[in-house]
């Protein structure tokens, strides 16, 4: 039942959209005047966008100025050098990011990024004052046969280190494989055990590291999922993918994550 005095959250609540390989040009910097035009009327709540390194100057330029900030998709460890195809940390804090999504379950499958590399662009990341937000999650299979806990274990113990060193900010993702992009998303009592998990891992390293970082879930995140999701004691945030190509349905979701819950 509900009480008479909502909770404060702990954490204050961070909404990223991650427009993976849409929205390149004219219709990102579109989609980002959208996300400026909603967030303007938001308190208490960070809203984050990452569209394709192909708009970022452009989105940047959009939002300069805004309660929105940008985020790229990835980066690569190195500063600068015969990378062809690569950009780094440094390019992208020079070009107005102020975060990083690091190892998405789309890097780690599609291209093959090991947790060590995933690491070492943890590192990259910080070296180049980038909160990263790093990904981990299960597969279909991994969950079917009870490994869940166990893999994403693995992939925090993989920055564990590297982020314990910092006291610069971090998030962590947790989303799921088998809910990306699938319309199935995790309750929010599946969502919560794994985000409580991580929390706990974080907490035995450093309880101030567990305290400040922001656990967000990812995969099929819609407005009408949303609130459930947020209401997660250990939920701060949420990546969102296709629901943050469309500025109505992703305000709504940011919207969801600004009203504090009365638990
Ligand atoms: P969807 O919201 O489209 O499932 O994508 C989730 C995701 O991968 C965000 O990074």
């Amino acid at each position: 039942m509900a009480s008479a005095q909502p909770t404060r959250r702990l954490r204050r609540p961070l909404i990223v959209g991650n427009w993976k390989m849409y929205k390149g040009g004219r219709a990102g910097i579109e989609l980002a005047e959208a996300c400026v035009g909603f967030a303007r009327d938001l308190r208490d709540v960070d809203v984050v966008v990452a569209p394709p390194y192909t708009a970022l100057a452009a989105v940047a330029e959009t939002l300069d100025g805004s309660p929105v900030s940008l985020s790229a998709q990835n980066l690569y460890p190195a500063s600068e050098g015969a990378f062809t195809g690569e950009v780094s940390g440094a390019m992208l804090e020079e070009c107005g990011c102020t975060w990083v999504i690091i190892g998405h379950s789309e890097r780690r499958q599609v291209f093959g990024e090991s947790n060590a590399l995933v690491a070492d662009k943890a590192a990259a990341a910080l070296r180049h004052n980038l909160v990263p937000i790093l990904c981990v999650g299960e597969t279909l299979k991994e969950r079917a046969s009870g490994e869940t806990l166990g893999i994403v274990e693995r992939q925090v113990e993989a920055f564990l280190d590297i982020i314990a060193q910092s006291t610069k900010p971090v998030a962590i993702a947790y989303e799921p494989v088998w809910a990306i992009g699938t319309g199935r998303t995790a309750g929010p009592s599946e969502a919560e055990e794994v985000h409580a998990a991580i929390r706990s891992w974080l907490f035995k390293k450093d309880p101030a590291l567990a305290d400040r970082t922001r656990i967000l879930y990812g995969g099929s995140v819609k407005p009408e999922n949303a609130s459930a999701l947020l209401a997660c004691p250990n939920v701060d945030g949420a990546l969102v993918g296709g629901a943050s190509l469309d500025a109505a349905s992703f305000g709504a979701i940011a919207s969801a994550a600004a009203v504090t819950p009365a638990t």
